[in-house]
């Protein structure tokens, strides 16, 4: 029985499955670059627009080019009165993420999904890196009776999200903050949700479907969900007297640490490593330090733990820092998520379109992997049938 599989229960770890010029990891140097670029030299001199258009277009965007980007992405971004209306209606404790999906299903009664250009998928991708940012914070103020504010063309990406989810100008280095945050996460290679994006957009299905699935595959606690999981976990601790018994006792359990390990990495997640710096200056600047100083601890502690059972190149990936960033900014923690994926758009629409368009090297169109059966089998001419009805 299919004894030519030759690779048994990789969960697709380290099978190539295309070609991309997107990003690159080095899993074992802990290194991360977009379009040839390193993350930490991006966050040091990029922004979130510019890093977007980077990914989808694959260069650096003159400062023209830029700011037809911004303007493009401005006049896209205004809540359409039917979704504030459907919103209204919707119970107050819908899942967030669910929430999310159906803004990004609604967006695409307004388009022409039929049509199929690199540039008409260029231009949707502006779109729904709007549509993404627009509708988490419209939510967060419709289910609390309040009226969405409108996407400002004087703001950045980050402060005009701020803004619509508080209504007041935002600090400039809180915005700052949520600039890098939305650079870090805007691409990581072959994820579950771009892999996701790129297997569905590999049948032709058009680019909301994509976006769609990534969605899906990104609320999973064990995807975007982490960063949720790892704040609530936080939450608990904060009241706990032993927290290495704590944590022995949930690996005791075989119950996984939120916000550590990573498939690709085996050692520190370069992008968690530049979270690290900037919670600690923004726990500096709220008055939250005591949250950050148990975040390191709680890191060092099953860091020290994990090594202790043999699991050293277990470190902490971004979420294990991305949702207490979020928490001091004043996100409700189901909102974590949702931002994860208001920045992993821009690296959604840029794997839609490179798969969709060839970008890369040709491959067969369409992913089909191959599994292992090891059920009942009996030969090619199938078991004896008999019916237990
Ligand atoms: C992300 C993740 C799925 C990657 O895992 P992986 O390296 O592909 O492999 P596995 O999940 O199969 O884990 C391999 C081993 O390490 C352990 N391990 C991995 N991450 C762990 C964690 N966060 N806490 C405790 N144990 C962990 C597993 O229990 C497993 O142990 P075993 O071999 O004794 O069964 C995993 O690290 C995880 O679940 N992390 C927590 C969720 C998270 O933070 N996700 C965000 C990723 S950016």
């Amino acid at each position: 029985m299919a004894e030519e599989a030759v690779i048994k229960n990789t969960g697709l770890r380290g099978v190539t499955v295309a070609d991309t010029k997107i990003s690159y990891i080095d899993g074992e140097k802990g290194v991360l670059i977009y379009r040839g670029y390193r993350i930490e030299d991006i966050v040091k001199n990029s922004t979130f627009e510019e890093t977007a258009y980077m990914l989808i277009k694959g260069h650096l965007p003159t400062s023209s080019e830029l700011n037809e980007f911004k303007s493009n992405i401005a006049s896209a971004a205004s809540l359409s009165e039917y979704l504030a209306d459907s919103m209204k209606l919707w119970p107050k404790d819908t899942n967030s993420m669910r929430v999310l999906s159906a803004a990004i299903s609604i967006a695409a009664f307004h388009d022409r999904i039929d049509d199929v250009s690199l540039e008409s998928y260029e231009g949707k991708a502006t779109a729904l890196i709007a549509a993404m940012a627009v509708a988490p914070v419209a939510w967060e103020r419709i289910r609390n009776g309040k009226e969405p504010v409108a996407y400002s063309t004087d703001m950045s990406h980050a402060e005009n999200i701020l803004h619509m989810m508080t209504g007041e100008k935002p600090d400039p280095e809180v915005a700052r903050v949520l600039d890098i945050c939305l650079i870090l996460h805007a691409d990581h290679t072959f994820n579950a949700s771009t892999f996701a994006c790129r297997e569905v957009a590999s049948t032709q299905a058009d680019i909301y479907a994509g976006v769609l699935a990534g969605l899906a595959a990104l609320s999973g606690p064990l995807h975007g969900g982490a960063n949720e999981k790892a704040m609530q976990m936080m939450d608990e601790l904060k009241t706990e007297p032993d927290i290495e018994s704590w944590i022995k006792n949930k690996l005791s359990k075989k119950e996984k640490i939120y916000g550590m390990g990573h498939a690709v990495y085996k050692t520190y997640d370069p992008r968690a490593t530049i979270l690290k710096e900037l919670l600690e200056k923004l726990s500096a600047k709220t008055g939250q330090s005591a949250l950050f100083d148990l975040c390191a601890s709680v890191e060092d502690i099953a860091v020290k733990v994990l090594s202790e059972k043999g699991k050293d190149k277990i470190k902490p990936n971004i979420d294990f820092y991305s949702g207490t960033v979020y928490k001091m900014m004043g996100f409700p923690h189901d909102l974590f998520t949702p931002l994860f994926a208001v920045s992993r758009i821009a690296g959604w629409c840029a794997h839609i379109i490179e798969e969709r368009f060839g970008l890369a090297q040709e491959k067969p169109s369409l992913y089909r992997p191959a599994a292992e059966y090891v059920g009942n089998y009996c030969g090619l001419m199938g078991c004896e049938y008999t019916s237990n009805t």
